[in-house]
């Protein structure tokens, strides 16, 4: 950070800027492989707390990487600012009053728990598709998996480049074995019974 640089405190609260009062603002942060899942769960909670009248905001990898970190790629050290970036982002949304579900492999413990850090205990909640590499792989939505086997792709999580996995997470989905609106009824149940939502 450059020298000379002081923090404003604002005059309205998170809570305060909150649309709907029964809201509380938090970040659910979807980690996993490619074809894990995150996207359609982020995208399918997504829909289930809007037709619910909560306010909420989805930021997902793919599309993040067309704009704000479009001048990353997939080494070690981009993989780190691309997290560092989204967690800032995810951070001024929920200060924005809103629920953001954010999707991204986020493969590294250590990012995960710097974007943790950013956020007061309980408005970060982890989740981790922990759907199993052979089914992520068998899935291939993209048809990535077969070209990082062919070399064609260098770098890919769970084949060349490591996936750390989360062993905490708040909540542990595996989308081989539980249907879609089962995964949105728990992430709904969980949020309920941390009074996320009311
Ligand atoms: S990361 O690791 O968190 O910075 O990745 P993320 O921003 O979530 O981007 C993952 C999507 O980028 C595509 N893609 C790759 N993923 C992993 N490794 C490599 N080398 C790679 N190259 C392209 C892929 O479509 C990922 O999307 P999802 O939705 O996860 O399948």
């Amino acid at each position: 950070m450059a020298e000379n640089i002081v923090w404003h405190e604002h005059k309205i609260t998170r809570a305060e800027r909150a649309a709907n009062k029964n809201q509380k603002p938090c970040l659910l942060w979807f980690t996993g492989l490619s074809g894990s899942g995150k996207s359609t769960i982020a995208n399918a909670l997504d829909v289930a707390l809007h037709q619910r009248g909560y306010h909420t905001f989805l930021l997902d990898g793919d599309n993040v990487r067309h704009g704000l970190c479009k001048d990353l790629g997939f080494s070690d050290e981009d993989r780190v600012e691309n997290i560092r970036r989204i967690g800032e982002v995810s951070k001024l949304f929920t200060d924005a009053g809103l629920i953001v579900l954010s999707a991204f492999i986020s493969p590294f413990t250590s990012d995960r728990r710097m974007v943790r850090n950013l956020f007061p205990a309980g408005e970060f909640i982890e989740v981790f598709m922990d759907t199993p590499l052979e089914t992520c792989e068998a899935r291939d939505p993209k048809g990535l998996y077969e070209k990082a086997r062919q070399g064609e792709i260098k770098h890919f999580t769970g084949i060349d480049s490591p996936y750390e996995a989360p062993e905490h997470p708040e909540v542990r989905l595996d989308t081989s074995s539980m249907t879609v609106d089962e995964c949105v009824a728990a992430l709904i149940a969980f949020m309920a019974s941390r009074g996320l939502i009311a």
